[in-house]
């Protein structure tokens, strides 16, 4: 995956300075602007990321269209939640004020921004995401993203974004490190009318996951794994995961594994 990084039309020294240092980092192309249109810059790579880096933050436009950071379903699932409607994620992990998440798949971060939202400044929730491009674009989202409610803000801030595989990166925690390991990979089939996740869905790993991986986040969890699933997924079937939690009018299922037994 060839990426490109550039700036706005209207740019300032910083931005160029910054989407240079970025460039460098991941590994990739630094293209002046020169107030060309995105697709004058995609030239004949058709296939190309063009990461735009800008007063808004960081957009990639891939062949799926724009990915960029946005509170996406956290905050209409924290004001569920504040309306004491249960979350099913929440649910599953067993999630309280002072525990500590590992959030494998961290992709646009809805999930962790949930988990960080009640685990509070007590707990910890430490997201690893494989994309690099992904990985920039939240890390610097949570970072700079402005809401009103001050605890959410909060619970963005606390996130800490680590550009990891998981596959390698719980090979080397210490047991017992979290109290709960979350796994929520790429759907085999994905659930059609999640457009808005296309773009996402360009720059992803699309990897199954490996039974010996959950024995490894089994290793590191101290009280649970969950894993999300599709509910007519036969995922769950050939992980071996037999408590499977979700609505019933849920289109995900949520596997759990509990750590002690
Ligand atoms: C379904 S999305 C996760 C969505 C996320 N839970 C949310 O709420 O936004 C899966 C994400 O996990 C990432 N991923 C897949 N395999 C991975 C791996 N081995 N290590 C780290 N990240 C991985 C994908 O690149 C993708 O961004």
């Amino acid at each position: 995956m060839n990426i490109i990084v550039t700036t706005g039309q209207k740019t300032t020294t910083n931005f160029i300075v910054k989407a240079k240092s970025i460039a460098r980092q991941l590994n990739a192309t630094f293209v002046p602007r020169n107030n060309e249109s995105i697709d004058a810059l995609r030239g004949s790579g058709k296939q190309d990321i063009i990461l735009v880096v800008n007063k808004q933050g960081l957009v990639a436009h891939t062949p799926n269209g724009e990915l960029f950071f946005h509170l996406n379903m956290a905050q209409l699932r924290i004001k569920n939640l504040l309306a004491g409607k249960l979350d099913n994620m929440v649910q599953a992990m067993g999630l309280q004020a002072g525990m500590s998440v590992l959030d494998c798949t961290l992709g646009l971060a809805t999930d962790a921004i949930i988990e960080s939202y009640i685990v509070g400044d007590e707990g910890k929730v430490v997201g690893l995401e494989v994309s690099p491009v992904t990985a920039f674009i939240v890390r610097e989202g949570l970072v700079q993203y402005k809401t009103e409610d001050p605890s959410i803000q909060r619970a963005l801030e606390r996130i800490e974004v680590i550009n990891a595989d998981y596959n390698e990166y719980l090979l080397q925690l210490p047991d017992h490190s979290f109290d709960v390991v979350y796994i929520d990979p790429m759907f085999r089939r994905p659930i059609k009318e999640s457009i808005n996740l296309q773009p996402m869905r360009y720059v992803a790993d699309h990897r199954a996951v490996e039974l010996s991986v959950l024995h490894e986040a089994k290793r590191v969890a101290k009280k649970c794994v969950v894993m999300k699933e599709t509910n007519c997924s036969s995922e769950f079937k050939r992980l071996q995961i037999e408590t499977v939690v979700g609505g019933k009018y849920s289109s995900v299922n949520y596997g759990v594994i509990n750590a002690n037994k």
